[in-house]
Parts: structure tokens; C-alpha cells; sequence
């Protein structure tokens, strides 16, 4: 299903909420470490990706929450849906990087009503910090929201393109993540990464074909795209399409301004 580039709504049908709760002791369930830091598996009926909530208790989407005790310890996880995230629908497809770990200092460019922002606040934890960007009011209030629970998360209520409104509110960070769907969304990520990403961090960008020209291929428009970062010193260094959650969607991750290599 099409979504339309950004200027519409960004809610979709999600999943269906689980109305009966697993029965203690019914099936042995277990969670493991992914291969990205601070991501995990959950391995019960049905395996699924999952994040370790920071605010034990609370859904942030209705999401489902799974609790496993690891010694004698009990956690509680919430699960991630691939089909409602690009993040997690690129973990899914087996992305290398995704740079976002503990302790990261993310800019998320495209934060919508928190969804996937909420994700990388368990992932980054405590000690890490996702400032969150978003111009659409109505989302921004449900952002402000979560927000107002996961002390990691700063919303900015601002336009992406115009980085020198909010600078006063950010620090430098080690990764940017966008997902804005607007056709000069590569020229939004380059102002920001100019502002205030590190030499030699990160970014993955979402690219949806048909938001930047809904008359050449997938393919046309995503090389046209890394085309475009390249020459503002974003140096892509993977690609990946995410179907099956996503039609003609591609991530790009990549570095800026390299570090010359250590010997
Ligand atoms: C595809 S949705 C993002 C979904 C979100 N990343 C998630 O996974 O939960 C795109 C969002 O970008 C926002 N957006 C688009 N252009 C923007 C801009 N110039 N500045 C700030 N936000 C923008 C839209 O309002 C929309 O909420």
C-alpha cells in the first residue's frame, strides 16, 4: 500500500493488537542478542525483532511487550514491526551497519508521531540521546508525548530544511537517521550533516523512489540519489532495498567525511 510522500498522514493500519496473552509457562521463550548492539530476538511462538523497553509497562503504538527472566532478572521487550519501521525492515533484510548503538548521539530527521524514534531510544539508552525532528503538528504532539517518557528523546518541532532554527537545541552527533519522503530529501540530509554530524559519522537514509520522481525506475532514482550525496561528502557505502515490508524503497547508509584511516 502507498503512503504518498510526506504532506499526508504517515499512520497506517499496524498491527493488530494481541488480545490474549501468552499463558505463563506455555511455550519456553527466550530473547537473544541481534547482531547490531542493543537489538534483540525474541524466540517464542513466533520469533520477532525487539527492543529493550526503557519504560517498562508502557506500549508506545501498541505494539506487543514480551517479559522474559534472565537470571532471576525479568525484562521486559517491546516487539518491533518491519512493516511499520524502515529501520527495522532494514535490520530484517540483514543491513551491515546501522552505527546506532548505546550510548549513540542520533539526529532523526522525519520522526513522525515517534514510532521508530521510540526503538532507537531503547537502543541508544539512557546514555545516548535521539534529538527528534518533525513540522507536522500533529505528529510533533504525539512525539512531545513520548517524549515526555523517554528522557533520551528531544523533539524539535521544526522543518528539517532550515537547521539553523534549532541549532541552539542540538549537539554534534554520530548518526543521522532520515526519513522524511520529500523530493530534496538528500539536500535536507547534507544541510544537516553539515550542521552538526561529526567527521566520520554516519547516516542511513530511506529512500522512497516515487517521492523523488514518480517517472524513472527505483533503481534511476536511487543512483541519481547517492549521486547527490556523494558530491556533499556523504560517502555511501551500502545500499539495500526493503521489500518485502516496502515497494520501491531503498536505505542508504553511509559516511561523512571519512577519518583518514588509522595505522
Ligand atoms: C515517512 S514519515 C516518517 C515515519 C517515521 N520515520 C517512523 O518510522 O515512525 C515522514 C515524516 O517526515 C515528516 N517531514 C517531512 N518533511 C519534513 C521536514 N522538512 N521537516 C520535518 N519533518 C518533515 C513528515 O511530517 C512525516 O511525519
Amino acid at each position: 500500500r502507498d503512503r504518498g510522500c510526506s504532506g499526508g498522514g504517515q499512520r497506517r493500519g499496524g498491527v493488530a493488537k494481541s488480545k490474549s496473552r501468552r499463558k505463563k509457562g506455555a511455550a519456553a521463550v527466550s530473547v537473544e542478542p541481534h547482531r547490531h548492539e542493543g537489538v534483540f530476538i525474541y524466540r517464542g511462538a513466533e520469533d520477532a525483532l525487539v527492543t529493550l523497553n526503557m519504560v517498562p509497562g508502557l506500549s508506545v503504538y501498541g505494539e506487543r511487550r514480551v517479559t522474559v527472566t534472565e537470571n532471576g532478572v525479568k525484562l521486559e521487550y517491546r516487539t518491533w514491526n518491519p512493516f511499520r519501521s524502515k529501520l527495522a525492515a532494514a535490520i530484517l533484510g540483514g543491513v551491515d551497519q546501522i552505527h546506532i548503538k548505546p550510548k549513540s548521539k542520533v539526529l532523526y530527521l522525519g520522526a513522525a508521531s515517534g514510532t521508530t524514534v521510540s526503538h532507537v531510544s531503547d537502543i541508544i539508552g539512557p546514555d545516548g540521546l535521539v534529538y527528534a525532528v518533525e513540522f507536522s503538528h500533529r505528529a510533533g504532539r504525539d512525539l512531545v508525548n513520548v517524549a515526555k517518557k523517554r528522557t533520551n528523546i528531544i523533539p524539535v518541532l521544526e522543518d528539517a530544511r532550515h537547521p539553523l532554527k534549532y541549532r541552539m537545541l542540538i549537539g554534534m552527533v554520530d548518526v543521522i537517521f532520515a526519513d522524511v519522503a520529500q523530493p530534496d530529501q538528500s539536500r535536507i540530509v547534507a544541510l544537516n550533516a553539515h550542521t552538526f554530524l561529526r567527521n566520520g559519522g554516519h547516516f542511513l537514509i530511506s529512500i522512497k523512489a516515487n517521492c523523488i520522481d514518480s517517472t524513472a525506475s527505483a533503481e534511476a532514482v536511487f543512483a541519481s540519489e547517492v549521486k547527490k550525496l556523494q558530491q556533499e561528502n556523504l560517502k555511501p557505502q551500502e545500499q539495500l532495498t526493503l521489500e518485502p515490508y516496502e515497494r520501491d524503497h531503498a536505505v542508504v547508509v553511509g559516511v561523512y567525511r571519512p577519518l583518514p584511516k588509522s595505522k
